[in-house]
């Protein structure tokens, strides 16, 4: 009854974290949009545009038409009734944070730990967590705080430099798949910080300074600005960290670390293809040539293999050599009878307990722990690189069955 329990709360927890985050990225691509669709009004050069507005946009959706108008600061005079966003992304953490317990650190032996990479407790590994997700927060913070932060461009040289970093460290504290999670946690802390701690309360501070009458600092919104694009650039790397945690070849293979760092770039490069059709500036095309030829270096590095290199084998094994090593080292959770603390049913329903079995998963044995190492979990039934080569070199041979 309790698993019963712990899956459902899991899967409603996941639910809402993706609708939430849909919510959230909708909101915040149609509003960087809508700034950078913005137009001063034909008849501004006759004074038709209102004192303070910034320009203004046409839109049709829904069957209807909108008339978009931006006040830069703030309007003359607060409107009686004003719309937030903010629970999107505040949705988006408190669900995130919530999976991230439930899913990895309730089971940290399975999904955050690799003996291999570093043989810690449970509790050790979830402080580590939750320690790099606060510092790593702290340290972005005090960066654009910094006189860095005037600059752009060196800041989001050094931005870039850190996350790659902290990527790296990560593969070597926690499982890829830990790792892969851990750096999107962070990134999508940060930017829901920069929402909490920045975005928000300036607006706040600017509203409450409009209610009194005082004219509003317009550094306020300056640093709202500069975060909210930091934002829109972390958005596609983040959704692809969360996705790439279910991709053996991404998360568990020897170079997973530098696919992440791809990925922090092609993810900017390919809001900069669309905020700059936006803001009417043109179609950057090679902005697709640079995602294209990452993506194809991302292949290519994930054909690396698993991390622990593993060599080929001389001869393809025969079929009793196969099944002792999967039954040896598998089936105790892909088992009719599962024999593993914590797992009631084989995972995701791959059973790999009967020779028809096995030679009939052989495509995903070999995605799962041939070409990556992302089974077993952690390499929790000790699986030798010498196992993962005669697999490899049965399914070269077909899978045969003797
Ligand atoms: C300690 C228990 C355990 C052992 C041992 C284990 N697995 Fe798994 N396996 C899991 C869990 C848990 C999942 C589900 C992972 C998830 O939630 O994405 C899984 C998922 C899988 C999947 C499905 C992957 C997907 O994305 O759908 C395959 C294939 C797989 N395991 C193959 C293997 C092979 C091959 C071995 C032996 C070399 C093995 N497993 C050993 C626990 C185990």
């Amino acid at each position: 009854m309790d698993l019963i329990l712990v899956e459902g709360v899991s899967a409603l927890i996941r639910w809402l974290h993706v609708v939430a985050g849909i919510a959230w990225i909708g909101s915040s691509f149609y509003f960087i949009h809508l700034d950078l669709s913005l137009r001063a009004r034909p008849d501004q050069a006759n004074g038709g545009q209102p004192a303070g507005v910034q320009g203004e946009a046409w839109q049709v959706h829904g069957g209807g038409f909108y008339q978009m108008v931006k006040y830069l600061v703030a309007p003359a005079r607060m409107p009686d009734e004003l719309t937030w966003f903010k629970w999107e992304a505040y949705t988006t953490w408190l669900s995130g944070f919530a999976l991230l317990v439930v899913v990895y650190y309730l089971g940290a032996e399975l999904y955050l730990i690799d003996r291999t990479v570093l043989d810690l407790a449970p509790w050790a590994a979830v402080l580590l967590s939750l320690g790099g997700l606060v510092l790593a927060w702290a340290a972005y913070e005090a960066l654009c705080r910094s006189k860095l932060g005037d600059n752009e461009t060196p800041l989001s040289l050094v931005g870039f430099a850190f996350l790659v970093v902290l990527t790296w460290g990560f593969t070597h504290l926690f499982s890829g798949r830990g790792a892969f999670v851990q750096i999107g946690a962070l990134i999508g802390t940060i930017m829901v910080a920069n929402v909490f701690v920045v975005i928000i309360p300036n607006q706040k501070k600017t509203v409450a300074a409009l209610v009194a009458g005082r004219a509003p600092d317009p550094a306020l919104g300056r640093q709202a600005k500069q975060r909210s694009v930091h934002n829109n650039y972390l958005t596609l790397p983040v959704v692809f960290l969360m996705l790439g945690g279910h991709y053996p070849l991404l998360y568990a293979t020897r170079w997973n670390w530098l696919i992440v760092a791809i990925v922090l770039l092609i993810g900017p490069v390919i809001r900069h293809f669309f905020n700059s059709r936006h803001a009417g500036k043109g179609s950057p095309w090679w902005t697709w040539a640079v995602a294209a030829a990452g993506m194809a270096l991302v292949l290519y590095l994930s054909a690396a293999g698993p991390r622990t290199q593993t060599g080929a084998a001389a001869t393809v094994p025969g079929f009793d050599q196969v099944a002792e090593i999967v039954v040896s080292r598998c089936s105790m959770c892909h088992g009719e009878a599962v024999a593993w603390p914590g797992i009631a049913t084989a995972p995701k329903g791959v059973l790999l307990d009967t020779p028809e079995r096995i030679r009939g998963q052989a495509t995903l044995i070999a995605l799962a722990a041939v070409r990556s190492d992302a089974m077993p979990p952690g390499n929790l039934t000790e699986m030798t690189g010498a196992e993962r080569a005669a697999l490899g070199a049965w399914i070269a041979a077909g899978a045969p069955g003797k």
